[in-house]
C-alpha cells in the first residue's frame, strides 16, 4: 500500500498493510480438502483490521475531513480496530480516543494505551452491540463526537463503505491471486460484516461457484472480534451486501478454544480465539464434503499473543506452554508496537 501522507517512519509502517501471507495447514488438509490460512497477524498493527483503519482514514483524508495535529479520530470497538486506528493515526498525525467495554483483554487495552489511545471504559458485553439501544459504547462515542464535529471524527465501522472496500480491493484480490484462483470456500468470523462482504463479493465476482461461509459466535461469547448475531442486530454496512454469504457456521467458545489449542499442538501457531472458531467451521464442513479437489481459504485474524491472560485463565495453556509458543516465533512476526 502506499500513502502520499508525508510523515516521520510513516510510509515503512504503512507500506506494510496488507498483502499477508497464506499458508497450508497440512495437519488438517484431507485427502479431499486441501485447507489454507490467511494470517492477518502480519499486519503491522496485528490484525486484519489495519485493513480497514487504513482505508478509512484515507477516506477521510481524500475528503479533506481529517486535519493534522488537530483531529481526534473516536471509534466505539472491542480492540483490534482501536488498535489498527490509534497504531495508523499516529503515524500519520491524529489523536485517538477509543470507547472499549471494561471486559476487553488487559493486553488489549495496555497496546492502545502504548499507541497513544485515551480509553473511555463501558460496562458493554465484549462486542458493542449495534442496534440493541442498549450499547454504551456507540451512544457515547456519539456522545462525545457530536456536540464538535470541528475536532472529533467518528469513522464508524459499522456503516462505513472504506470498510467493505478495504477487503474488495485488498483481501479479496490477494486471496484469488494466493491460490491461483483455485479458492472453493471462503471462511471468516463476523464483526462488522467488512471482511466477509468485501472479500467473498470480489471472490464471488472472479468465480459464481464459489462459497462464502459466514462464522458467527454463540450466545454470551468470549471470542473477541466475533458478534452474535441474535445478540445484536447485523450492522448496517452487513445488510448492504449480506446477500454474499452462502451459509453460516455459529462457533462455541469450547469448540473455538479447543481447536486454538489443537493448532498450536498440530501446526506451532499461537493463534486468536476467533481463529479457532475458523478453523472448527473448516473442519466441521470438510468432514461433509464429498468432492475432490477442494480448496478451503480461513481468515486467522489476529495471533494469540494478547490473549496470554485469558487463556491461562480458561486453561487452554499454562504461562510455560504459551510463553515456548512466542519464543519459537514460528509465524509471529514483530508488530509495529513492539
Ligand atoms: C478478531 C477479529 N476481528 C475482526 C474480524 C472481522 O471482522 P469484520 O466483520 O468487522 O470485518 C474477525 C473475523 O474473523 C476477527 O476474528
Amino acid at each position: 500500500m502506499t500513502t502520499s501522507t508525508v510523515y516521520p517512519n510513516s510510509a515503512s509502517v504503512i507500506e506494510r498493510i496488507g498483502n499477508t501471507p497464506v499458508i497450508e495447514l497440512k495437519s488438517f488438509s484431507t485427502s479431499n480438502v486441501k485447507m489454507y490460512a490467511k494470517l492477518e497477524w502480519y499486519n503491522p498493527f496485528g490484525s486484519v483490521k489495519d485493513r480497514a483503519a487504513f482505508w478509512m482514514i484515507k477516506n477521510a483524508e481524500k475528503q479533506e475531513i481529517l486535519k493534522k495535529d488537530k483531529s481526534i479520530i473516536i471509534e466505539p470497538t472491542s480492540g483490534n480496530t482501536g488498535i489498527a486506528l490509534a497504531g495508523i493515526a499516529s503515524h500519520l498525525g491524529y489523536k485517538v480516543e477509543i470507547v472499549i467495554p471494561e471486559k476487553v483483554s488487559k493486553e488489549t487495552k495496555d497496546i492502545l494505551r502504548k499507541l497513544g489511545a485515551v480509553l473511555h471504559e463501558t460496562s458493554d458485553d465484549l462486542c458493542p452491540r449495534v442496534g440493541a439501544g442498549t450499547d454504551q459504547s456507540i451512544a457515547l462515542a456519539y456522545a462525545i463526537s457530536k456536540p464538535r464535529p470541528d475536532v472529533y471524527y467518528m469513522p464508524n465501522q459499522y456503516e462505513n463503505d472504506s470498510n467493505f472496500a478495504a477487503h474488495y480491493e485488498s483481501t479479496g484480490p490477494e486471496i484469488w491471486s494466493q491460490t491461483k484462483g483455485k479458492i472453493t470456500h471462503f471462511f471468516t468470523g463476523c464483526g462488522t460484516g467488512g471482511t466477509i462482504t468485501g472479500t467473498g463479493k470480489y471472490l464471488k465476482e472472479k468465480n459464481s461457484n464459489l462459497r462464502i461461509v459466514a462464522i458467527q459466535a454463540q450466545k454470551n461469547h468470549l471470542l473477541q472480534g466475533l458478534r452474535n448475531f441474535e445478540e445484536s442486530a447485523k450492522p448496517e454496512l452487513f445488510l448492504r451486501r449480506e446477500s454474499v454469504v452462502d451459509e453460516w457456521y455459529t462457533a462455541t467458545n469450547e469448540k473455538s478454544f479447543r481447536m486454538v489449542k489443537d493448532i498450536a499442538s498440530h501446526e506451532k501457531l499461537l493463534v486468536g480465539p476467533s481463529s479457532g472458531s475458523v478453523l472448527a467451521s473448516m473442519v466441521d464442513l470438510a468432514k461433509e464434503n464429498t468432492k475432490k479437489d477442494q480448496v478451503f481459504v480461513g481468515i486467522f485474524a489476529d495471533d494469540g499473543r494478547k490473549f496470554k491472560s485469558l487463556y491461562k485463565e480458561i486453561g487452554i495453556f499454562t504461562e510455560d506452554e504459551f510463553d515456548k509458543y512466542v519464543d519459537a516465533r514460528n509465524h509471529l512476526p514483530e508488530l509495529a508496537y513492539e
